[in-house]
């Protein structure tokens, strides 16, 4: 069965035969410490999974990679038997060294190792989408994706992988990858002041891609701007909800996969995205990123 109605802001968009909230969840903070090992606390990661559940979000984000391992088998520990509707959408083209570091991983021997440990970790016989993430956590690395996508175009025929989509990329890859299938979504890094994917998000929204923007509070470090804190303060709200809510208004291609380790800022994510911006607030803070 699929959900083609939500509560939640923004409502729902379709990736090929998959419909899911605008408003999903990224689960790399449900790691340990710089996504490395367990979780502190093991219950509450859990806690969280339960309350993306329970919120109704069907969208999320996730790799094998995040722990190593670890976020994948908390998401199978916390939601396996899965919803018919939940969409789990994860990363390969990186591993973890033993010191933490995300070294490439994207030899045709490694993608498919990445796949099968996905679907043992997450407990399922199909990956939903995969994203092949060739470049680094700073964006992409030019060149040719022939190779790596090549690998998972096979896996996609074998039928491991239902859809497919790209990270870290440019639009040079991304036009290459798409002349040898289709691609569902692109995950690259944009927010409100992280603006150098804005004509690609256009392009894709023409094109029905989703954009799906990693660290859209800013990441490893949260957002600031006097801009955006001003306009936050004027609708008594805080600047992360804002933030939220100017990518759900950019454009209808837009999914949020906020990450977070705790319930209480999920909730209030998910009730910060709904928040309504004029056209005038929306003019202050496009001017935060150009
Ligand atoms: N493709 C890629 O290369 C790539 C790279 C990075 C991330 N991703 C994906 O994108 C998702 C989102 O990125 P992200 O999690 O790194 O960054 P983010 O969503 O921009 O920010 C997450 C950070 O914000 C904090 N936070 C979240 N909500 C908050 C709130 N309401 N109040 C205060 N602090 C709050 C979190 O801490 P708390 O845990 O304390 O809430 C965490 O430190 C990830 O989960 C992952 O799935 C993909």
């Amino acid at each position: 069965m699929t959900t083609s109605t939500t509560t939640l802001p923004g409502g729902t968009w379709t990736m090929g035969d998959l419909t899911v909230t605008r408003v999903g969840y990224g689960a790399m903070q449900l790691a340990g410490p710089h996504v490395f090992g367990p979780p502190t606390d093991h219950d509450a990661a859990l806690a969280v999974l339960h309350e993306v559940r329970d919120l109704g979000i069907n969208h999320i984000d996730t790799s094998d990679f995040y722990g190593p391992h670890v976020t994948n088998r908390l998401i199978k520990e916390a939601l396996h038997p899965y919803a018919d509707d939940l969409v789990l959408v994860t990363k390969v083209g990186a591993r973890r060294d033993a010191e933490g570091g995300w070294p490439h991983a994207r030899a045709p021997h490694e993608l498919r190792q990445a796949v099968l440990d996905n679907l043992e970790n997450l407990g399922v016989d199909v990956l939903d989408v995969v994203n092949l993430r060739p470049g680094a956590v700073e964006g992409p690395e030019p060149g040719s994706l022939a190779e790596p996508f090549g690998a998972l175009v096979e896996m996609q025929q074998e039928g491991l992988i239902r859809h497919l989509g790209l990270s870290t990329v440019n639009a040079e890859q991304i036009a290459e990858a798409q002349q040898m299938a289709p691609i569902v979504c692109v995950q690259n890094l944009y927010n409100v002041a992280r603006r150098e994917d804005d004509d690609l998000v256009d392009s894709l929204a023409a094109q029905g891609i989703a954009y799906v923007p990693y660290f859209p509070l800013g990441g490893f470090t949260p957002l600031q701007s006097s801009a955006l804190s001003a306009v936050a303060a004027r609708l008594d709200a805080s600047p992360m909800a804002v933030a939220l809510a100017w990518l759900l208004q950019r454009s209808p291609n837009i999914l949020l996969i906020p990450g977070t380790s705790s319930v209480a800022h999920l909730r209030e994510n998910v009730a910060g995205a709904g928040l309504t911006l004029s056209a005038e607030e929306v003019a202050e803070l496009d001017a935060i990123g150009r």
